[in-house]
């Protein structure tokens, strides 16, 4: 039996679980649960990524702590998750005791042997926001081809990278301020020193060969010093013996499989060094995209060893997913959450469709909601599914009780014998060729039954020995398939179990078929996919605006980059029906009282008076318009929007405003001649 630990990526707390997470929870809940059904230990842990900037703004912007964000986050994805049945043994938060101790742990290890080197850098300051500003949060014009609204390290447009401080006129995203050069004294872990060993392990077999290819590029332009403090304010974990200087989201991220281990290990009494320990007999897979790539395969590697842990066993790296052939993106309506999915369809034939696309390699792959619905529907309802509930009746008819012996156990024999190939799939991650394998056998499977027509032999009451035989046949043949499945399909093989009266517990149990046991009554084991509810998932959410829930318009700091490189560049959004436009309720308002909010620095009360009634909404601009200058202002506001409560009362409807990159908020008023509570239109 192996030990096995396997993680994926930490996803960010500042935002729901798209369909790219998705596919990679599938990818790594169906490998481990292989090798689980192969009988051996295999436990996985991961956790949500909680520190950083972006989340920090985006608490700010919302207008609550940190703390209550990752709290409602984590609920939603936890949620999510289980309703991809997938199966943590521990599912923890980066920002948690077991995370800090290890953090500090792995630091002051790599300190004591001098791995850390200390360095003043200069760096971009937001000197309204007070705060020093990453690459990403400073924008302006690119120094190489004069492209406008580029972001601080590279243009989209030419492809040049740069400093912030190389563009021309900087504007931070943040207060829309033009950006200073502040100094600060920086910690930086020193990558170069492990250059030796991380040369030898990425050519040990942990990655795969194309991903090797990639890193020796990285060798080749030689490693650099990789800096892992960051200034107040930040949210993170503060540095010991540095006050005011935190550890880079990125140091603590990877260390948070460690965390959420050993939260495990303390939670049920195991053994975290037996996983983690530099004489650790188990295996380490971590499963990531391809984005990644640098932070797992370099600095993750030569910072367990620099701190005197093991090495991963394996980094397995997938490709990007993308929807109708188009990068996902909210505005383009092609931005599908894991919960928009769940609220429609059922988790399997997502998990289905996913597994039938994966390989080993790093190309992406594109969901097509077609491709998805035939998929499904013919694979799995139509092939597997259907050799069971043809045979089940004929098998009830004829007293409920398997045959005893097979008619062909030759055909049998060769399905059993399957199972070392499809296995072999499965744990190289190559569940597209095991989908495919199982899917052929699928159709000899139905060959079979077409083949001796069970329909035609139970209608001679002399034959029904015979019908009985083929149907027994046909079962057993569809047992294996499902146990082939099961990785995939969990909640199906369950209840193919209860129907075969036998639980699949193991893949080898199939080289033993199941005779003269009686079958419990058939139940449809999955229903036809409907191509009209599949289409809505595409739709854009109505009201179009309001997809991410934002207590304001202008209150999310619209331009802030959710997750450093991988921001989208801005696409024409999708088109609404007029219908849509209608339901939302646009009014004139008359701000009758503006007050600051204690403790929430960007947002201000608002009450407003719409004609008939009077509401309160709380707006995010605080930095823009003092409330002095608010009070007897004519506003639009959005009259039908369901009321938010937040940590400082209900928000009763939204203040519009105009907002773009970095360059201010600005209210929208009508003309001075609309009165109060006029609608709209
Ligand atoms: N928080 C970091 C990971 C820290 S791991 C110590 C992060 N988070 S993320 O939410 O942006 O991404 C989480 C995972 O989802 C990454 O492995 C990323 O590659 C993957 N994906 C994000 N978008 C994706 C697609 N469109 N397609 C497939 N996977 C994608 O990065
Ligand atoms: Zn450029």
């Amino acid at each position: 039996m192996r030990r096995i630990l396997v993680t994926h990526a930490l996803p960010y707390a500042n935002g729901p679980l798209h369909f790219g997470h998705i596919l990679e929870a599938v990818q790594t809940d169906v490998w481990a649960r292989y090798m689980r059904l192969a009988g051996h230990e295999c436990v996985l842990v991961c956790a949500d990524d909680t520190h950083g900037t972006p989340m920090m703004l985006k608490a700010q912007a919302e207008g609550i702590t940190p703390e209550e964000l990752i709290a409602a986050v984590a609920a939603e994805h936890r949620a999510t998750y289980a309703g991809f049945l997938i199966e943590y043994d521990f599912f923890h938060s980066t920002h948690s005791a077991e995370n800090r101790e290890m953090t500090d742990r792995i630091y002051r290890t790599l300190d004591a042997s001098g791995y850390i080197a200390r360095r003043t850098i200069r760096q971009a300051y937001d000197a309204e926001a007070q705060m020093f500003l990453p690459d990403r949060y400073v924008k302006g014009t690119c120094p190489r081809c004069g492209a406008k609204d580029q972001y601080g390290d590279s243009c989209e447009v030419c492809g040049a990278t740069y400093s912030p401080s190389e563009l021309i006129d900087p504007l931070s995203v943040v207060s829309g301020t033009r950006p200073v050069e502040r100094e600060s004294e920086h910690l930086f872990f020193r990558l170069a020193a492990f250059e030796p060993m991380l040369r030898e392990w990425t050519r040990s077999g942990a990655i795969d060969d194309s991903v090797a290819n990639k890193l020796d590029e990285w060798f080749d332009a030689g490693l650099r010093d990789w800096d892992i403090s960051r200034d107040a304010p930040y949210f993170g974990f503060e540095i010991p013996g540095h006050p005011g200087k935190y550890f880079y989201v990125w140091l603590d991220a990877p260390i948070g499989y460690m965390g959420a281990s050993l939260a495990l290990a303390r939670r049920d009494g195991l053994n975290f060094d037996s996983w983690w320990g530099p004489d650790s007999n188990a295996e380490l897979h971590h499963f990531i995209g391809k984005d990644i790539l640098y932070f797992h395969t370099l600095f993750w590697p030569a910072v367990l060893t620099g701190a005197g842990f093991r090495r991963p066993t394996a980094v397995h790296t997938h490709g990007f997913l993308t929807v109708n052939g188009q990068k996902m993106s909210k505005s383009r309506g092609t931005f599908i959450t894991g919960a928009r999915y769940l609220e429609r369809l059922p988790p399997e034939a997502l998990r289905y469709y996913f597994a039938a696309k994966l390989s080993p390699g790093v190309e992406d792959m594109d969901l097509s909601l077609d491709d998805f619905v035939s998929r499904y529907n013919s694979d799995v309802v139509g092939k597997l599914v259907n050799i069971a509930s043809r045979c089940a009746g004929f098998i009830a008819r004829g007293g409920g009780r398997l045959a005893a012996e097979l008619p062909e156990p030759a055909l049998y024999a060769e399905f059993a014998a399957a199972r070392e190939r499809v296995g072999a799939l499965y744990e190289r991650c190559d569940f597209a060729a095991a989908i495919r394998e199982i899917a052929a056998l699928a159709d000899r499977a139905n060959q079979y039954i077409d083949a001796h027509k069970p329909w035609n032999l139970a209608k001679d009451p002399a034959r029904a020995a015979e019908a009985l035989a083929v149907c027994t046949q046909g079962v057993n043949l569809f047992r294996v398939l499902i146990t082939f499945l099961k990785p995939v399909l969990p909640a199906m093989a369950d209840r193919a179990a209860s129907f075969l009266g036998q639980p699949l517990r193991h893949w080898d149990d199939v080289t033993t078929p199941l005779l003269g046991s009686p079958l419990a009554a058939y139940e449809p084991l999955a229903t036809r996919l409907d191509s009209k509810v599949v289409a809505t998932l595409v739709e854009a959410e109505v009201p179009a605006a309001a997809s991410t829930p934002a207590p304001v318009a202008a209150t999310a700091p619209a331009a802030a980059p959710a997750a450093g490189p991988k921001a989208a560049p801005a696409a024409p959004p999708a088109e609404i029906t007029v219908d849509e436009f209608a339901r939302i309720d646009l009014r004139v308002a008359r701000v009758v009282a503006a007050e600051f909010v204690d403790g929430a620095d960007k947002l201000l009360k608002l009450t407003v008076d719409m004609g008939a009634e009077q509401r309160t909404v709380f707006a995010g601009i605080r930095g823009a318009y003092a409330p002095e200058q608010l009070v007897g202002r004519h506003v639009v506001v959005v009259a039908n929007l369901k009321p938010r409560k937040m940590r400082f009362g209900v928000s009763q409807g939204m203040v519009l405003a105009a907002s773009g990159d970095g360059a201010g908020v600005f209210l929208v008023s009508p003309d001075p001649d609309a009165a109060a509570g006029m609608a709209v239109k």
